[in-house]
């Protein structure tokens, strides 16, 4: 890998999933580990990046000289992207974002009624941060994810045109790959490129990633 490249640049890493509260004790949320985006941030900064982890709710500990946003939610999370991508040569949103909230969270626990059947939820969308950043006039180079059980190649094509991305990561995942797991299978898309990672460990997945990254800018 050509370390030097990245000696010196500036990366923001959105990771992990969001959770969405429905009351104080209860939440929507994803099988998101964060390990992809964690992997990421942890060989961006050997290279020399200086990089800025913003990270969901997730069991992992900060990589080496790394700088870390917790946030929660997907509004928590936009808000620390809005403050943080104009100090970014690259973006990479590899967060497994809730797509909707509550319209309003309850303050006090839910209770069920007697005999009560069923629940309804009411939910709203949430902001779409990648496809938000990509839309700046001053934006990073952004590169995106997508996370498909079937079809990943095409639906990961057309991610990347509709969110105006600069580069897509498409995920296969399925049982023990993607979601949860030391183990992905991954391909990477340009609107003129794309390149199926041999590798399968999100380790040395994310060297591979920041090697054909580096050869996109
Ligand atoms: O549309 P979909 O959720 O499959 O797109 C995945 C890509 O979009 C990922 O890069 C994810 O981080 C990003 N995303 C986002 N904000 C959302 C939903 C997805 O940044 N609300």
């Amino acid at each position: 890998v050509d370390n030097a490249f990245w000696q010196g640049k500036r990366l923001l890493i959105t990771a992990g999933p969001t959770f969405e509260d429905l009351d104080p004790v209860r939440f929507l949320g994803n099988r998101s580990s964060g390990k992809m985006g964690f992997a990421l941030a942890e060989q961006a900064a050997k290279f020399g990046a200086e990089v800025t982890l913003i990270a969901g709710p997730v069991n992992l500990a900060t990589p080496d000289k790394v700088t870390r946003i917790d946030v929660r939610s997907a509004q928590q999370m936009f808000a620390a992207v809005q403050e943080n991508y104009q100090q970014a040569d690259v973006f990479i949103s590899a967060a497994a974002v809730a797509d909707f909230r509550m319209t309003e969270s309850s303050e006090q626990k839910i209770k069920k009624q007697d005999g009560q059947e069923g629940l309804t939820l009411n939910l709203v969308k949430n902001p779409d941060i990648v496809a938000w950043v990509a839309e700046q006039a001053d934006k990073p180079f952004v590169v995106g994810f997508a996370a498909e059980t079937e079809n990943v190649i095409d639906y990961a094509l057309s991610k990347l045109q509709r969110k105006k991305l600069d580069m897509i990561c498409a995920n296969q995942v399925g049982e023990n790959l993607g979601f949860e797991s030391d183990v992905n299978q991954l391909t990477l898309i340009t609107s003129t490129k794309q390149k199926a990672l041999v590798d399968s460990l999100k380790r040395q997945q994310a060297q591979q990633l920041l090697q054909f990254l580096a050869e996109q800018l």
